[in-house]
């Protein structure tokens, strides 16, 4: 097995696991019996059992394709249109993949995500004269960043490669009946793929939302897959003491309860940064609502220990820690012996970086133990194509199962609305015109 949960230093009693028992059940139960709230989106429950066979041997054809005819792909998307997809790619390749591993796969950039002209002028001055393509995400087709950066790169293909040679260089992942994306793929003529309709899409990044960019990008989807399966079939059990998906769940509702409402995923290497992206919008879109839910946090130690480690370790008592610790790493650097000793660093000579972030780790648990900030750990032996896949349905499970214990439908997100309507009153767009002198004259 690798991915293991240690509550050992979660500061809690047995009684308190055995008190919250039928309710921890009952959410199992409206899970597997698909009886809860948002039931019609659990199409991830059993995602490595049932997914688009002919689809993926698809996808695995058009990644080939894409790495036969470019050096870059540009994936455009946003929220869980792409956060699952850049997490897999630097979980398993690390912050410079692009860099290091070219033999593997093209080079994966990401827009769509933010409305930064000068960060869509960055990816084309990295393209340069080279060979690109385009996977545009979206299942709406009109959600305002990812729609605003296919025009700029549509037009790019068809400036450099004509229309018909853009044609063959853009694929398009979109609802499979409807919607603007749909329409338009299929007037162009796209290569398409299906974000599936009872797969949430912060649910999405196992299906071809994220295994098409991951593909392209050189992991081995198979293996992602695989690594789902295990897991699926691993947190079967409804009893969560056998069951470390339901216990991690069981433990988030606790530290709830006892007043925790932050939870920060910790983790200890850079690779990681984008998988607590990832959590974030998984956690708070799925139980932030209702005026309920823990309020996700990621942080990257031990670069963030000289910056929100202070306030965990002595600020207000407001939360606790999922540490996210990787057993391996995937390249080893050894501390050099230095004669001079000037920064006194010889007792580490010899040690591997890896020894030194283990220490680190487990004494800033103890540390922030100590502090009042309970931990939980979750041990996953390695950075690898199918421990993602694992780690992926292990917090799906999980988050699902607490977010019925809290009472919320972890499956919808009425409040990302808010702000949009907003912006596209303030934009100008047709059919807002009543909001925006009110908004304006708030401004
Ligand atoms: O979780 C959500 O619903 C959002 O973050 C969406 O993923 C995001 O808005 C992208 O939507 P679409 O795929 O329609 O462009």
């Amino acid at each position: 097995m690798s991915v293991r949960l240690n509550i050992q230093n979660a500061g809690l009693r047995e009684h308190e696991l055995e008190y919250v028992r039928p309710l921890a059940e009952t959410a199992g139960m409206l899970l597997t019996e698909r009886t809860g709230q948002g039931s019609e989106m659990l199409g991830w429950l059993d995602l490595p059992h049932t997914y688009d066979k002919e689809e993926f041997a698809r996808i695995q054809a058009a990644a080939k394709r894409i790495q036969a005819q470019s050096q870059v792909l540009v994936a455009i998307g946003i929220g869980g249109s792409y956060l699952g997809t850049r997490a897999g790619l630097e979980f398993t390749k690390g912050p410079f993949g692009n860099q290091l591993h070219k033999g593997e796969g093209v080079e994966v950039y990401f827009a769509g995500s933010n409305l930064s002209s000068s960060y869509v002028q960055d990816i084309l001055d990295i393209i340069g004269d080279r060979d690109f393509s385009v996977n545009v995400i979206s299942k709406s087709g009109t959600t305002t960043e990812p729609a605003a950066a296919f025009r700029i790169f549509k037009k790019k293909l068809e400036e450099r490669y004509g229309k018909a040679g853009a044609r063959e260089r853009i694929y398009a992942t979109t609802d499979k009946a409807k919607g603007a994306l749909r329409g338009l793929a299929e007037t162009e003529g796209y290569e398409t793929f299906v974000v599936p309709d009872n797969i949430g899409r912060r649910f999405s990044c196992l299906s071809a939302v994220g295994l098409l960019p991951m593909a392209a990008g050189g992991m081995d989807i198979e293996q992602v897959l695989k690594g789902c399966l295990d897991a699926c079939e691993r947190y079967q059990n409804p009893d969560f003491l056998k069951n470390d998906a339901m216990l991690y769940a069981v433990l988030r509702f606790l530290m709830l309860m006892k007043g925790k409402s932050v939870e920060i995923l910790a983790s200890y290497d850079p690779s990681l940064t984008m998988f607590g992206e990832w959590y974030k919008q998984l956690m708070a879109e799925s139980e932030g609502k209702d005026g309920k839910g823990l309020f996700p946090v990621s942080a990257n130690f031990t670069t963030d220990l000289h910056s929100i480690g202070q306030f965990i370790q002595d600020g207000s008592r407001t939360m606790f820690e999922t540490v996210l610790w990787v057993e391996t790493a995937r390249r080893e650097a050894v501390v050099p012996d230095d004669p001079a000793n000037v920064d006194g660093l010889n007792f580490a000579s010899g040690m591997t970086l890896q020894e030194m972030n283990e220490k680190a780790m487990k004494g800033t648990l103890l540390a922030h133990v100590d502090g009042g900030a309970p931990n939980l750990v979750i041990t996953v032996s390695e950075l690898s194509d199918y421990t993602f896949g694992e780690l992926v349905y292990f917090f799906w499970k999980s988050l699902a199962v607490s977010g019925y214990m809290i009472g919320v439908n972890p499956f919808d997100q009425p409040g990302v609305e808010a702000y949009k309507k907003n912006m596209f009153a303030l934009l100008g767009k047709p059919g807002y015109e009543d909001m925006r002198e009110a908004l304006e004259a708030r401004l």
